[in-house]
Parts: C-alpha cells; sequence; structure tokens
C-alpha cells in the first residue's frame, strides 16, 4: 500500500504519519504539503527517512499529478484551516480547500486510486444548537472556511456519484494533540499561560465543541480507509462537549496558571455556538474514542510545556503579526 498524504506537514496530518508509521509500518507514506504558514518540517522529525516529502501544492495540477501516480491511496488532510483567518480573508480557503480539492480528485479519476478520504469537518453542518448531527443532516455552514470545506465535501461526493471515484468523507470534530498552530484555542491558552500573558475568551466563553484527541481521529481515519465503503460519510467525534470556559480553566489548571489571565474579549462574527457529532455510524465499524479527555489533556499541556523549542520560533515569527493584526488591532488582546 502506497498512501498520498497531503497537508502531512501540519497537525492532524503530522499526526496521521506518525500513527501510520506506528500502526501500519508497511505502508509507503508521500507526504504532498506546500509549507503554508502552518506547515512545518519539524512535525514530521522521527519519520523524515522513512517517509517520501514533496513540497508542493494541491491546487497545482503539475504538483500533484507526480504525486498521485504510482500511489494506491489519497488521504487530503491539506487545507486553510483557521476559522477567524477565513473571515479577515477566505482567499486562500477558496483555493486551498475547493479548487484543490477538486485538482486532487480529478487527478484521482484520471490515474486511478483504490480509495480517497477527504477531511471533512462537523463544521458543514453549521451550528447545532441541540441534539447531535447525523452524516443525512443538511450542510449549513456559516463562515467561509466550513463553507469551502463543505463545497469541498460535497464535490468529492459528486466524484464518487458521478465518475466512480472510491471516496470516503470524514467529517471530524475539534482535534487537540501535540503539534498544533498555536492560532487555535488549546496550544494558545497553553502557550500564553507559560508566558503569563493574556488568554482571550471570545464573548461569554459559551461557544461549545465536541473535542477529540488526534490519535483517536487518526484512528478513525484509518477505520474508514481500511473498512469504509465508498461514497459514504462518516462522523468523527471525541464526544466531549465542553463550552471555551470549562475549556479554558482546564488548560489554564493543568497549565498551572492564575485563572486571572483568562480576558473575555469581543466575540468572534458570526461564531457557531454548538457542534456535536453523532459517531455511531462509525463505530459500528468497530472504532470507539480510547483516550480519557482529562487525561488527553493533561498530557496535549505537558507536550507544550516540554517543547518550547517547537513553538517558540512560530510565536516569535508569522505568529506575531496574526496576534497584532486580530488580536491588539481589533480590541481582543
Ligand atoms: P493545519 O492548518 O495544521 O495544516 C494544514 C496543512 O496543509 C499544512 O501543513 C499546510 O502547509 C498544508 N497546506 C495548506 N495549503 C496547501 C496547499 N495548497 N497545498 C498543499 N498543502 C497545503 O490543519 P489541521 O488542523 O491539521 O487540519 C487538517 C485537515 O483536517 C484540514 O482539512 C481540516 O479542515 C480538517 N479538520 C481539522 C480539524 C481540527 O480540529 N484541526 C477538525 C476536523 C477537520
Ligand atoms: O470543529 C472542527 C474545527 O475545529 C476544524 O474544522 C477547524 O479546522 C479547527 O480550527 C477548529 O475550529 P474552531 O473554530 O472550533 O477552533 P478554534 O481553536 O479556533 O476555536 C475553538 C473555540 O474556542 C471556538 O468556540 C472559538 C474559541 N476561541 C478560539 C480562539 C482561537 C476563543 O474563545 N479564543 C481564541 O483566541
Amino acid at each position: 500500500m502506497r498512501i498520498l498524504v497531503t497537508g502531512g506537514a501540519g497537525f492532524i496530518g503530522s499526526n496521521f504519519v506518525h500513527f501510520l508509521r506506528r500502526e501500519r509500518p508497511d505502508c509507503d507514506i508521500v507526504v504532498l504539503d506546500k509549507l503554508t504558514y502552518a506547515g512545518n518540517p519539524a512535525n514530521l522529525e522521527g519519520v523524515e527517512d522513512e517517509i517520501e516529502f514533496i513540497k508542493g501544492d494541491v491546487a497545482e495540477f503539475e504538483d500533484v499529478e507526480a504525486v498521485v501516480a504510482g500511489c494506491d491511496s489519497i488521504v487530503n488532510f491539506a487545507a486553510e484551516t483557521h476559522v477567524d483567518r477565513s473571515i479577515v480573508d477566505a482567499d486562500a480557503f477558496i483555493r486551498t480547500d475547493i479548487y484543490g480539492a477538486y485538482v486532487l480528485l480529478e487527478t484521482a479519476r484520471a490515474l486511478g486510486v483504490e480509495c480517497f478520504i477527504q477531511i471533512s469537518t462537523d463544521e458543514v453542518y453549521g451550528e447545532v444548537a441541540e441534539g447531535f448531527s447525523v452524516e443525512t443532516d443538511p450542510l449549513m455552514p456559516r463562515n467561509p472556511y466550513a463553507a469551502s470545506k463543505a463545497g469541498a465535501d460535497r464535490l468529492a461526493y459528486s466524484y464518487w456519484a458521478t465518475h466512480g471515484v472510491p471516496v470516503i468523507i470524514s467529517r471530524g470534530s475539534n482535534n487537540y494533540g501535540p503539534r498544533q498552530y498555536p492560532e487555535k484555542l488549546i496550544p494558545l491558552f497553553v502557550t500564553n499561560a507559560i508566558d503569563g500573558l493574556e488568554c482571550p475568551i471570545y464573548g461569554e466563553g459559551k461557544a461549545v465543541r465536541d473535542w477529540i484527541h488526534v490519535d483517536d481521529h487518526c484512528r478513525g481515519i484509518l477505520t474508514m480507509l481500511e473498512q469504509g465503503e465508498p461514497g459514504e460519510v462518516y462522523n468523527c467525534g471525541g464526544g466531549n462537549l465542553r463550552d471555551t470556559n470549562q475549556m479554558a480553566e482546564g488548560i489554564l489548571g493543568a497549565a498551572e496558571a492564575p485563572l486571572d489571565l483568562l480576558k473575555h474579549v469581543p466575540d468572534r462574527v458570526g461564531h457557531d455556538m454548538r457542534y456535536a457529532l453523532d459517531s455511531s455510524k462509525l463505530e459500528r465499524l468497530g472504532w470507539k474514542p480510547e483516550v480519557d479527555f482529562a487525561e488527553g489533556l493533561r498530557r496535549t499541556v505537558q507536550w507544550y510545556k516540554d517543547n518550547e523549542d517547537w513553538w517558540r520560533p512560530i510565536k516569535s515569527g508569522e505568529f506575531k503579526q496574526w496576534w497584532k493584526h486580530y488580536y491588539l488591532d481589533q480590541g481582543r488582546g
């Protein structure tokens, strides 16, 4: 089995590569990654000699054709992923998340693959005021990131329905774990707390997310790859529903930082107030989340405490401009 992992230098993609090396050491892995601000070769440290890494853009046919040839499967993680950035400027989201998925799907159609996993997200359902989203629910994305992912999700399905490309769609919930870019809630709060900086809670902190450890998400994706049905969608949620206030207290508690670092700031516009997934369809394939949330969060916080050499260069580099533009200049910091 030779698997193409796009976006493999990012947070979940790199965790998936490490996971595959551990769980399926016989697989050949090719990573295609553009190395945007979120892509980091350091994320592949320890496996760099065991995989093939190609720097390239999923939205360029030339780059994609060169790597898809000879691959049995594709797992498409490559995307612009931060909701707040999509609110500021959606251009790269449309190009990578939608057009990039099109280029990959079209190439998979031309060259033929055994399985194409499109990594989608629970955000495609939009805000879920109560209950749990099932795979047949309508898609009602409410921010440009979620809308671009919904576009790719349905485009992928169309390549199954129209052209017979064996596509499987994974809709995961909020991942946490090592190597997440510190623009996202958990790594932002841990790293700020370590430096004694304020941690900005949007609005009243009542937005609920369904948290899943990245290892559980990776196992879910592998389950889909090995046992999923082409043309099907599978939710993959951790079942740990927490609002931002609860998360903030948990993170600062694990970091042994004072709660007076928490600061309520103006809300994200169009903020989805609740996501929640029903993952019973994937559970019927034998998967279930295994990482205990309190323990997973404790280990995650510890990882950032132990790996300052990973995040300090990021926070003193590109991230600084983002912090200034989105937080300081707009009254959130
Ligand atoms: P990330 O931002 O950490 O990493 C994205 C990776 O994609 C980076 O390595 C980046 O360099 C690469 N990339 C971006 N544009 C590219 C392009 N044009 N060509 C090639 N590579 C490109 O993202 P993540 O959090 O690891 O998310 C991975 C996938 O999982 C995304 O598709 C995201 O929508 C989805 N997802 C994320 C979560 C979550 O909680 N993080 C939950 C559900 C689904
Ligand atoms: O639900 C899956 C999605 O989860 C993925 O598809 C996205 O790629 C991923 O970025 C994530 O989106 P969220 O917007 O939920 O993640 P984020 O970490 O940005 O925010 C989590 C919650 O915390 C959300 O309700 C907003 C809030 N928040 C976030 C930040 C960065 C704050 O209150 N303050 C902050 O500074």
